[in-house]
């Protein structure tokens, strides 16, 4: 008799609830016994208007009223609970001698009628098939929630779905710029690794996550535009001619047009970066040679990383350093890097954080 729904829908079952209605208590009395032999829960009132209020508290699924009772009839209860609500189905109770008015009552709403004298037998039969009717309207409920319920689980798959969109963009960007690096690079982790310092650093400055996250993706695509600089150039184990310089200079540029026009944010902080990443605070970098805060902070943060970066590990044209050498490069300078190529600030936060530096390093290295 109890429908499981708990598989189809994903709700509670509860023992359906009857309110009968009836001024004779013998009358009552035999029904509660009949109910309580077959473990029925039940509520019992002598009026239409307790039956309204006990309906207006309980969650009553099915309701049998007699048809003549002192003060409201069957007949007027029916129109007042349709009113209430329509679902919930009421059987009224009557003598065969009123059948025509049962008519009536079935033609104004009612789910069925009961003829009195009880026969028990039927009239459990009845209280079931009514039971069962509104079992099939709670189901329709139900299946209205367990459609929201689909929605948020769909939202949800969606999101997890964004998460491995994100994963393959982060690989997109990994083989981008090793077909950028694989020439100058071992293998990918130096890519890695520069987002993290990178992040490190912006949170230090107490940036927003946002920024957090763009930067820890874009700072990575910061020399995408090697990818149009011959291997002969990038490669080269020693000095570079002026002519050659030129053409390492343009890697910005063209790491920038690459990246150019897109519509999503973290590209757009990639253009930004590639094109800025080796402009220095103090007006010497190129291409531009912007000052201070002309540069965007973007790439005021990436080029320190760049930096520390290129100095730890081995390049066609250098040996690695160790932590000391490079930190003596970045904060004291060595001729050729000087400390006034950084934002001061950043440099500070460099300084703070120098061992989280080489943590990274020593974690994202093959
Ligand atoms: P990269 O190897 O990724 O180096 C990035 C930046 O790290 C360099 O930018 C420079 O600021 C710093 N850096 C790298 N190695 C050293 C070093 O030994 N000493 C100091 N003080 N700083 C260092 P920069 O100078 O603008 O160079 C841009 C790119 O040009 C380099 O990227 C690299 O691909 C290429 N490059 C630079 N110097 C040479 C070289 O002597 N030979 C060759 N073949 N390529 C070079
Ligand atoms: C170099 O030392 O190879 C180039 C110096 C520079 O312009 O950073
Ligand atoms: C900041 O803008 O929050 C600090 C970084 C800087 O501009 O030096
Ligand atoms: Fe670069």
């Amino acid at each position: 008799m109890i429908i499981d729904y708990e598989n189809e829908t994903g709700s509670e079952v509860r023992k359906p609830l009857l309110l009968i209605v009836d001024d004779d208590r013998n009358l009552l009395n035999s029904i509660a016994l009949i109910l309580e032999r077959y473990d029925y829960y039940f509520i019992t009132c002598d009026n239409g208007t307790e039956a309204l209020s006990i309906l207006a508290e309980k969650d009553i699924d099915v309701v049998i009223s007699d048809f003549r009772m002192p003060g409201m009839t069957g007949l007027e209860l029916l129109d007042r609970i349709k009113k209430i609500n329509a679902e919930i189905p009421i059987m009224l109770m009557t003598a065969y001698a009123e059948l025509d008015i049962a008519v009536e009552a079935i033609r104004k709403g009612a789910y069925n009628f009961i003829i009195k004298p009880i026969n028990p037998e039927l009239f459990l039969n009845l209280i079931n098939q009514a039971i069962e009717h509104a079992n099939y309207i709670q189901i329709e409920k139900n299946y209205k929630e367990h459609l929201e319920k689909e929605v948020a689980q769909k939202t949800r798959e969606l999101y997890e779905s964004l998460i491995l969109l994100n994963d393959l963009s982060n690989e997109i960007v990994k083989r981008l710029t090793m077909a950028a690096e694989f020439k100058d690079t071992d293998t990918g982790e130096h890519i890695k690794r520069i987002g993290l310092y990178a992040s490190e650093i912006s949170g230090e400055l107490k940036m927003p996550s946002g920024f957090v996250e763009a930067i820890a993706f874009a700072s990575q695509l910061h020399d995408v535009g090697k990818i149009g600089i011959a291997d002969g150039v990038l490669l080269k184990p020693g000095k570079l001619t002026p002519d050659e310089w030129k053409l390492i200079r343009s890697h910005p540029l063209i790491g920038a047009k690459i990246l150019s026009n897109s519509s999503y944010p973290k590209i757009k902080a990639s253009e930004i970066i590639a094109l800025y990443h080796h402009e220095r605070w103090d007006g010497g970098g190129y291409p531009y040679g912007l000052k201070g805060e002309e540069i965007p902070l973007e790439a005021r943060i990436t080029i320190i990383c760049d930096q520390y970066d290129a100095l730890k590990m081995r390049r066609p044209y250098k040996p690695p350093l160790s932590q000391e050498e490079v930190i003596e490069i970045i904060t004291k300078g060595d001729g050729r890097t000087l400390p006034e190529h950084f934002d001061p600030e950043i440099l500070n936060v460099f300084k703070k954080i120098s061992s989280r530096f080489e943590e990274i390093f020593n974690s994202y290295i093959t």
